[in-house]
């Protein structure tokens, strides 16, 4: 079968990087393949720019010949025999073909340089594992040893090996992750080792940040709450410290669900929610404060991620949101939250107050912006520049609340804060 009329659907920029690659291949001798989830996903029609090849050579070295075609920089990393060429706004991520052996479960491989069907065979399931030549005489045939093809067709996930979960148990993630994206169903095979992995416990042997990453994926795919109910119903939470989930945790997470849409029709233009973060922090709604702490510094989770997430256990905000106040009072309660966490809070009340100031401050009073800056109030002279940002913050809160309006209402404002300190 050759995909050549798909190849000739992707942006033109990518498919000029591919011809690119087809004619370094032939000119030095190298056969050339474009792997992985482009693969799967030029033939399920689906938007990928992630541009994936093998060579049966030295990929650093083809990715020197390629760069210097190109006349763009690259990045060589020795230890994975890999490299990226840079060619913005793409990349192209290269391989030698290898095998893989893996010491221990769930540790990272050890390789041997091989063959395209050594490497696609490594692979996890049989849908990942096609290539595309894009070798002289065979450009855009697609190559597919281990049915990938059949089983995109029938919508099923299927590993290649018994051992595929036990060596690396990131791919229980992986698994759920694709089948709920697709709506596919495991192989009785794969669903017989999946068990069989998590009855090992194979998880336990993946150190905790490479399973932070698979988790932020599979929170972040467009379905998480299909994704989650897998996951809780077939590997669980305790890796997470985090108990099985029950019906009135999903009720809980639909209006998670609920709250990101109403965000995100409703402000399309605003600043992308990282929606991962909503959903773990559903996940530890009901891990205590300290126990949530440990869990987020041994999976490695940056700083600014760990603050949101803890800041989803002060909900007594939700308190004094349930009362009367004025936009600026509400104002000050929830600017220092991130709107992830402030989503959050508006799944977890069922006040309609407390909901009604959150849609104010989203839909009106966080956007209220002034129109002078502490720029200008130096320019005109007006001391102690200590005092501005303070200053500045008062003056907002009257806007907030419709008491001042216009440009020279501001500076008035801050000309009588300022004389007066
Ligand atoms: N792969 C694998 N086992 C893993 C991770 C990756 O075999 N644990 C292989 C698969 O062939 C996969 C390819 O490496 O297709 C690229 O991995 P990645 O970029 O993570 O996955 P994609 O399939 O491109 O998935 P996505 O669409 O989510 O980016």
């Amino acid at each position: 079968m050759n995909l050549k009329h798909r190849l000739f659907k992707l942006p033109l920029g990518m498919q000029k990087l591919i011809r690119a690659v087809s004619l370094c291949a032939g000119k030095n001798k190298v056969k050339a393949y474009l792997v992985g989830g482009i693969v799967r996903d030029l033939i399920l029609k689906k938007a990928n720019f992630d541009l994936d090849i093998v060579v049966e050579a030295d990929a650093i070295e083809f990715a020197k010949i390629l760069s210097s075609y190109l006349g763009v920089d690259f990045r060589r990393h020795y230890n994975f025999k890999t490299a990226t060429v840079l060619s913005l706004p793409y990349k192209i991520d290269l391989a030698s073909a290898r095998r893989e052996f893996y010491p221990y479960s769930g540790s990272l491989p050890r390789i041997e340089l091989s063959n395209l069907r050594d490497d696609l065979g490594r692979r996890d399931f049989s849908i990942n594992a096609m290539a595309l030549s894009l070798n002289k005489g065979s450009f855009a045939k697609l190559i597919d040893y281990f049915g990938g093809f059949s089983d995109l067709n029938k919508g099923v996930i299927r590993i290649l090996h018994e051992d595929s979960f036990l060596e690396d148990p990131t791919r229980l993630f992986r698994a759920i992750r694709f089948k709920e994206r697709f709506n596919f169903k495991f192989s009785p095979k794969t669903s017989r080792f999946l068990k069989q992995a998590v009855k090992k416990k194979a998880l336990s042997f993946v150190n905790e940040h490479r399973l932070r990453d698979e988790l932020v994926l599979i929170l972040s795919e467009k379905e998480p709450l299909k994704c989650i109910r897998t996951l809780n119903k077939s590997i669980g939470f305790d890796f997470l410290a985090v108990s099985e989930l029950e019906k009135s945790d999903f009720l809980f997470f639909q209006r998670l669900r609920s709250a990101v849409l109403w965000f995100s029709r409703k402000f399309p233009s605003q600043r992308k929610l990282e929606k991962w973060i909503i959903y773990l922090m559903g996940l530890f709604k009901n891990t205590p404060l300290p126990k949530l702490r440990q869990v987020l510094a041994k999976f490695g989770f940056r700083r600014g991620e760990r603050i949101r997430l803890l800041s989803s256990k002060r909900i007594r905000v939700l308190d004094k949101l349930s009362a009367k106040a004025s936009p600026s009072k509400i104002h000050k309660l929830l600017d220092p939250f991130s709107f992830e966490t402030i989503i959050f809070f508006y799944a977890l009340s069922s006040c309609k107050l407390a909901r009604k100031n959150i849609e104010d401050f989203f839909c009106k009073h966080s956007k209220v912006r002034l129109k002078i800056k502490g720029g200008m109030l130096a320019h005109l002279g007006l001391l102690p520049q200590a005092m501005y940002a303070k200053v500045l913050k008062k003056i907002l809160y009257k806007k907030i609340d419709g008491k001042i309006t216009s440009k020279s209402d501001e500076f008035r404002e801050a000309k009588r804060h300022l004389r007066s300190n």
